[in-house]
Formats: C-alpha cells, sequence, structure tokens
C-alpha cells in the first residue's frame, strides 16, 4: 500500500504543473480570441463608416446654381441640424425650418462655411400656429418657391413630461398640432411634389423609440409618435415606386429636446 501511496503522489506533483500550464494556455488563447473579436469588430465599424451612403439618386443634375434641395423641418437644432449637414455633405442644399430666426441665421452661416458649393437657406415657421392644410400650401409655396426637392425629413418635434391629465392644456396643444399636424400634412404636399419628379426622391420621418412603448408620464408624445410611425410604414407602401420613404425611431439622443428627460 505504502508503495501504492507514494507512486500516487509522486504522480500527481508531476501531473499539477501540466495541469497548470494547460490552464494558462486555455486563458491565453481565450484572451487573444477576444482581442482578435474586439479588433475584427473595430475594422468592420470602420469600414461601414468609410462607406457612407450615396444619395445622388435623389438629386437632379446641377444645372448651374439650381440642385436639389433637402428640407429639413426643426432643421436649426439637434438632430435636425446634423441631417442638415449630411445632406449638404451629400451635395444638397438645404432648407431648414424653424421658429427662431436667430438660431436660423447662426446655424446657415455654419453650414456655408462647411459646405459653401451648395446653398443654404431658412423658413421660419411656427408650426404649432398652422393648422389647415391651405396655411401649409401657402407656407411651402412662399418659402420654398418653386425649388426641386428631392429630399424632406419631417423632424420638427417637441414632448413634455407629466400625466396627460395634468399638463396645461397649450402644452398639449403644442405638442399634438407640431408632432402630428406638421407631419401629415407637410408629407401630403412634399409627396404630391415628389410624385411628379422624373428622379427617386426621399422622405424621413423621423419617430420615436416611444412610439413602440406604453409610455407613463409621456403619453400623449407617444401616442403622437405612434401616429407618425404608423403613418409612415402605410404611406411607404403608397409611394414606393417613386419615393423611398423612411421611419426612423431612435432611442435617447443628446440634444435640448433629452434634456427633458432628466
Ligand atoms: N433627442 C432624442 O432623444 C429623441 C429621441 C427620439 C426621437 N426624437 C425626435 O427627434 C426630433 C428632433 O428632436 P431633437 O432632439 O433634435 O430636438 P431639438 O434639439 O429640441 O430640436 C428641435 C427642433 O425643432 C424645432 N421646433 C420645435 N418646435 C417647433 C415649432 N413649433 N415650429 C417649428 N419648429 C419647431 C426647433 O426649432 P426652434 O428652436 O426654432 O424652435 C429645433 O430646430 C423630434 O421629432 C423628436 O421627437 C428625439
Amino acid at each position: 500500500m505504502d508503495w501504492m501511496g507514494v507512486t500516487c503522489a509522486e504522480d500527481m506533483t508531476s501531473k499539477i504543473p501540466m495541469a497548470l500550464m494547460w490552464i494558462c494556455f486555455a486563458t491565453g488563447c481565450w484572451k487573444y480570441a477576444q482581442w482578435a473579436y474586439w479588433l475584427l469588430l473595430q475594422l468592420f465599424c470602420n469600414c461601414r463608416c468609410l462607406c457612407k451612403a450615396n444619395l445622388s439618386k435623389y438629386r437632379r443634375n446641377k444645372v448651374k446654381d439650381d440642385g436639389t434641395w433637402a428640407v429639413i423641418t426643426g432643421g436649426s437644432d439637434g438632430i435636425g441640424f446634423e441631417l442638415c449637414k449630411q445632406m449638404a455633405d451629400q451635395g444638397f442644399n438645404t432648407v431648414m425650418m424653424a421658429r427662431n430666426q436667430d438660431k436660423m441665421d447662426v446655424r446657415v452661416k455654419e453650414l456655408s462655411e462647411s459646405y459653401p458649393d451648395v446653398q443654404h437657406a431658412s423658413v421660419k415657421v411656427d408650426f404649432s400656429k398652422l393648422k389647415s392644410m391651405q396655411e401649409y400650401r401657402d407656407l411651402i409655396s412662399k418659402g420654398l418657391d418653386g425649388k426641386d426637392v428631392g429630399f424632406v425629413a419631417l423632424n420638427a418635434g417637441l414632448g413634455r413630461a407629466g400625466s396627460n391629465h395634468k399638463i396645461p392644456d397649450s402644452a398639449l396643444e403644442e405638442v399634438m398640432t407640431v408632432n402630428t399636424l406638421h407631419v401629415v400634412f407637410m408629407a401630403k404636399i412634399f409627396l404630391e411634389m415628389m410624385m411628379k419628379r422624373e428622379q427617386k426622391s426621399a422622405m424621413v420621418f423621423v419617430s420615436s423609440i416611444a412610439s413602440r412603448m406604453v409610455f407613463p408620464g409621456w403619453a400623449s408624445y407617444s401616442a403622437t409618435k405612434a401616429f407618425v410611425t404608423n403613418l409612415g410604414n402605410s404611406v411607404y407602401y403608397e409611394v414606393k415606386d417613386k419615393v423611398d420613404v423612411l421611419v426612423w425611431t431612435p432611442g435617447v439622443i443628446k440634444t435640448a429636446f433629452a434634456e427633458n428627460f432628466t
């Protein structure tokens, strides 16, 4: 027995370093695999960023200064201003629509400096004050004056925190008119124009992840965004031969609007 005991003990002592070596080897392999995965992921993401979308199919050939325009409602701030930059970068003239003319003047200047090869304009409007289709038609015929519009982002929007029965009447009216009426009326007018264009056009409905949520404290906002999502998803099928429609439902993005969430 003694003899057996000594042999087993010796056997164990010789196996422990081997086992430790295998454990170290396996841990090393696992770390290398993680690192290789991270590297591949970075490469993939960076390549995707380099391959930016090409939206030139929505533009007509530039005749002198008369290029194709991208209209961005709420284009003076946050997501809308970023959209203005992206569209200018794609060779579109830009028109932003918002309330505050001073802010728009600063933003237009900024765009003109960064993207001097295209034109930039602004149209002052308070969407909460417009109620009829005729008011919207007047706004667009005056503000855009026969411009070739190949891209529209229906982006202006706002939310008010608070239970629906507690928020002030004026705040509720503002959320409802800006987030729904401006979207459905502008979409109709621009789609009428886009259906007549020779080239394809594009329309983006800026909705929200809130459109897919039960959202106590933001009931009216999420209801208006459910309206936008549903409208855009249905319109997509109505116009898909001539207009590419995208309904975008972002989560939280750090803008002035998002400060309401805290
Ligand atoms: N940020 C987020 O976390 C988030 C998440 C999901 C969805 N969204 C949606 O994204 C869109 C843009 O949001 P944002 O975060 O970029 O907001 P933002 O930074 O507050 O910008 C809002 C823009 O809309 C304009 N606007 C507001 N009320 C208007 C009115 N009555 N008439 C005309 N223009 C008006 C503002 O112009 P003035 O300053 O001149 O009023 C501004 O240009 C909204 O539809 C929002 O619901 C945002």
